[in-house]
């Protein structure tokens, strides 16, 4: 008796011990082994260091146009066309001719049932449970390349036709087989067309989802105004407040918004980095992350990392290590926790070491990390400004203060200290300074990112005004050469003049790549 009671205290208290461990049920990262196919063997490394920092779920992003990655055997040729392509690096197969092959002549590959199955039974002898993500209607060029009678167009499936339905039905069933999970994860992300199709289209796919026992877990695009598919998991990627929505309307909801959890980012100076998806993501962010408010309703976090610009092993552990580290913090500690940052980052300079030196995983050194760019200090006088082209509303900055408030940019583009321009006229800006001055140089910060489409200005163009209507040009300067010289980059510009004016007209003019110009900054003097 005495020892039943000691075990029934001693379950109650491992009990409460796990409740306490872990804020959330899901503390994810997704891999995505489409872009790049991912050799089987990293995938146990990786849930290795999982079990080691208390992660417990993988999302195998197995399906997108790169490569169908997953054996499916009523479906041969999902694999035996869509798993390999015409060249292994996706950028050079994306902007060339985005072709499919064979296993003789192609680069690829996929994982065979057995190999998967194997896999999945270690991952859940480790406390980690593996997710299969089948994308649905959009990102499925190989899937109408190798089955062309279920496509819409060349990139989506048609939703309403039942033989998509029935080959989802096949391949989900097999699925279903191999992954024991309470989810799947159908995708529903970044569809182009037959919008109005969608709702029906995911339920329909949802009712076989239902049929096989587990619950759906969806992109945030495949979200609607309708309460009633309610057990719909919601994944958000895009806006963290759509949590908010999906929480309201009874979903329960993962996050991963791209701000704070796309580890396709750069972690520090992006010069130095290896090449990524631009933009600039800490670690220190990602465990600062912010709540977004939902309550009972959020099932956990997830990092991300896509591989459209990670072509090998090697590069995948370097952009998923340390960070997604922070990932596993906040999923012990929760959102609504005071997250001591001096504590976590000492915790993540000893789980780095741990990765390399136990895990061989080839993890980004924290410890050499350089930080966040530098304020760029200058001398101005004041002025006021008037737009001639407006930033576009999704790069505003801080309003109209951002490009005189002396506060230069930092790594990222939208950290709201950059404004960004569009079309053929770039950032074209009027400058007052309010009477005639003498000056001698007008400066401005811009920013290059080359895979979201951000370059230097190519040509600068300086003209002044006595009285703010008729413009002459003084100053016409080209920066052709740091354009072409690396992805990433930044830099305080300079253009020396000697002038007594009031108005100063800066344009700063796109180049033939087109693309976003980035000003973070004006100075005069
Ligand atoms: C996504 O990034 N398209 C989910």
């Amino acid at each position: 008796m005495k020892k039943l009671f000691a075990t029934i205290i001693l379950s109650f208290c491992s009990i409460i011990t796990f409740a306490q461990d872990y804020a959330y049920e899901w503390r994810g990262i997704m891999i995505d082994v489409s872009r790049h196919f991912l050799p089987i063997e990293y995938l146990y490394k990786e849930i290795d260091a999982m079990e080691h920092f208390g992660l417990n779920r993988l999302h195998l992003h197995l399906t997108d146009a790169a490569g169908w990655r997953l054996e499916i055997k009523s479906r041969p040729r999902l694999t035996s066309v869509g798993a390999w392509r015409t060249e292994w690096n996706w950028k050079t197969w994306w902007n060339g001719d985005r072709g499919y092959s064979d296993a003789e002549h192609g680069k690829g590959g996929f994982y065979t049932q057995e190999e998967m199955k194997q896999l999945v039974d270690y991952a859940s002898k480790h406390g980690v449970e593996i997710i299969p993500e089948i994308e649905f209607p959009a990102h499925s060029e190989e899937v109408i390349a190798a089955y062309p009678e279920v496509g819409f167009n060349h990139a989506e499936l048609d939703m309403q036709k039942s033989t998509t339905y029935s080959l989802m039905r096949d391949v989900l069933t097999e699925v279903a087989n191999i992954f024991p999970s309470k989810y799947l994860h159908l995708g529903g992300d970044e569809a182009a067309t037959q919008r109005e199709l969608q709702p029906e289209g995911m339920r329909l796919v949802k009712q076989i989802v239902d049929s096989l026992g587990r619950k759906m877990i969806v992109w945030d695009e495949a979200l609607t105004d309708e309460p009633s598919d309610s057990d719909m998991v919601i994944m958000v990627w895009r806006n963290p407040d759509t949590a908010k929505k999906a929480a309201a309307l009874g979903h329960d909801v993962i996050l991963c918004p791209g701000r704070y959890c796309y580890l396709d980012k750069a972690q520090d100076a992006p010069m130095y980095e290896p090449e990524g998806a631009g933009g600039y993501l800490p670690i220190d962010s990602i465990f600062m992350m912010p709540n977004p408010q939902v309550g009972s309703h959020l099932l956990g976090v997830q990092a991300n990392i896509w591989t459209e610009h990670v072509p090998t092993p090697q590069h995948l552990e370097y952009m998923l290590w340390p960070r997604a580290f922070a990932i596993a913090e906040i999923g012990r500690l929760g959102l609504t926790s005071d997250r001591n940052l001096r504590y976590f980052r000492k915790k993540a300079l000893k789980a780095t070491e741990y990765l390399h030196n136990t895990l061989s995983i080839n993890a980004f050194q924290l410890k050499n990390e350089r930080g966040q760019r530098p304020q760029q200090k200058y001398k101005s006088y004041s002025f006021s400004i008037n737009y001639n082209t407006s930033p576009h509303p999704a790069y505003q900055g801080v309003g109209s203060t951002t490009l005189l408030n002396h506060k230069t940019g930092g790594w990222s583009n939208n950290d709201g200290s950059w404004q960004g321009f569009i079309g053929r006229q770039g950032m074209d800006v009027t400058l007052d300074l309010g009477k005639q001055k003498d000056i001698t140089q007008v400066s401005a910060d811009f920013m290059q990112s080359v895979a979201p489409d951000i370059f230097f200005p190519y040509t600068i163009i300086i003209s002044t005004s006595e009285d703010g209507t008729t413009f002459h040009p003084i100053l016409t300067h080209s920066h052709a050469e740091i354009y072409a010289a690396r992805n990433e980059d930044y830099a305080l510009l300079t253009w020396p003049i000697a002038v007594r004016t009031r108005y100063v007209r800066l344009q700063a003019l796109p180049g033939p790549k087109q693309g976003w110009v980035f000003c973070s900054e004006i100075f005069i003097k």
